[in-house]
């Protein structure tokens, strides 16, 4: 009787595990409900044979636009989502999204390629993910995309650093030089392309394999000087929520994933980069401090944005 009773536990806990594993590697998918473009977002299409996700939301109208070149990004010609007086036509037949986002699993980690359109320049790294912790950590090598020292000036960012959003933090550590910048920043949350309204872009081969494109494109107009494209587009295996290359910011690089792993991280990963230096230095200015060890600007990434302290002054 007791030795029965135990089978059963046994095969019951086997079961669960099971699903676990089952659930664990399963990709869950955004709610599918209507996703359109936020006023800002580029790439629109309002024609009624381009699926919903092109459209500009109720209020915003999809007029042509063109953002400048800069020294990282080569002339666009695009459309973007503007406020609209006049109302919105509706049609019955739209067509929907033929694909929606995929959750991201809420902890995983990758090994990282990275690479810079503008120059050719490579690098690697490690990022690690964990949603329990709030927190994000990617390694950089040989070289920083990030500009954040500032006292030692400009050249002397082009070394190794650790980039880490932990618990609403955003840091930039540089073990060379022993130093630490804190910014406030959020790191994502595994439903971000669900958050962002993601538009299905199509399918594209990436290092031989198949990916969906998840495009988050929009502009901002940081002096009034005209539009500035930011990126925050998106490659996940194909019906997957395995992330396969991540191109973000004004800068022309992107990140490639590499022998991609689920499960919990350490939270030593995330702490032990940031033990050692606190506190770290705060922004230049932030509030009033003089110590200038580290630039103003959170994710300063552009040379022609360097020394002053504003995004586009030369
Ligand atoms: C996403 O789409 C919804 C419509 O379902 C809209 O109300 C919302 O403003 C959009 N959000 C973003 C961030 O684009
Ligand atoms: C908008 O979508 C339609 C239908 O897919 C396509 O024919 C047209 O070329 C698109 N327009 C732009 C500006 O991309
Ligand atoms: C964008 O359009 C302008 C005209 O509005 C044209 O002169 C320019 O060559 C186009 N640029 C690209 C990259 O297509
Ligand atoms: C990429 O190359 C451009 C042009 O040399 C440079 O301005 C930019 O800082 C580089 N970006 C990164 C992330 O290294
Ligand atoms: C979206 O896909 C179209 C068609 O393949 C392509 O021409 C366009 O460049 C893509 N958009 C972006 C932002 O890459
Ligand atoms: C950028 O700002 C300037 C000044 O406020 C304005 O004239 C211009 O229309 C803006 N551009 C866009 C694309 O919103
Ligand atoms: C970073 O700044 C935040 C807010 O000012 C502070 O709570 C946190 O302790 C700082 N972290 C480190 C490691 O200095």
């Amino acid at each position: 009787m007791k030795f029965t009773m135990k089978i059963k536990l046994i095969i019951k806990f086997l079961i669960i595990i099971f699903i676990l594993i089952k659930k664990s590697q399963s990709t869950v998918f955004c709610p599918s409900k209507l996703r359109c473009m936020d006023e800002t977002r580029l790439n629109c299409n309002n024609s009624l044979s381009a699926p919903t996700d092109f459209h500009c939301c109720d209020g915003f109208q999809c007029v042509p636009a063109v953002i400048p070149a800069t020294d990282t990004q080569n002339q666009l010609n695009t459309t973007m989502c503007v406020a609209s007086s006049s109302k919105q036509r509706k049609s019955k037949n739209k067509i929907q999204p033929s694909k929606t986002p995929p959750i991201m699993a809420s902890s995983w980690s990758a090994a990282t390629t990275y690479y810079n359109m503008s120059n050719g320049d490579t690098g690697w790294g490690y990022f690690w993910y964990d949603a329990s912790h709030q927190a994000i950590r990617t390694d950089f090598y040989p070289i920083c995309p990030f500009l954040q020292l500032y006292e030692v000036g400009i050249d002397a960012n082009y070394i190794p650093c650790s980039v880490l959003f932990y618990q609403g933090q955003n840091y930039y550590v540089y073990p060379g030089v022993q130093t630490c910048c804190n910014y406030t920043f959020p790191a994502w949350q595994p439903d971000w392309l669900c958050q962002s309204n993601a538009t299905f872009n199509g399918t594209v081969t990436i290092n031989g394999r198949m990916a969906d494109f998840w495009m988050i494109e929009w502009f901002s107009n940081f002096t009034g000087g005209g539009p500035v494209r930011n990126i925050r587009n998106m490659y996940t295996q194909v019906d997957s929520h395995i992330p396969i290359r991540f191109r973000e910011d004004l800068d022309t690089g992107y990140l490639d994933f590499h022998d991609y792993v689920e499960g919990p991280i350490d939270q030593k990963i995330f702490t032990s980069v940031i033990n050692g230096y606190s506190p770290c230095h705060q922004g230049h200015g932030h509030s009033g401090n003089t110590d200038k060890t580290c630039t103003r600007y959170n994710s300063q990434t552009l040379r022609r944005s360097w020394p002053c302290d504003n995004p586009t002054c030369s």
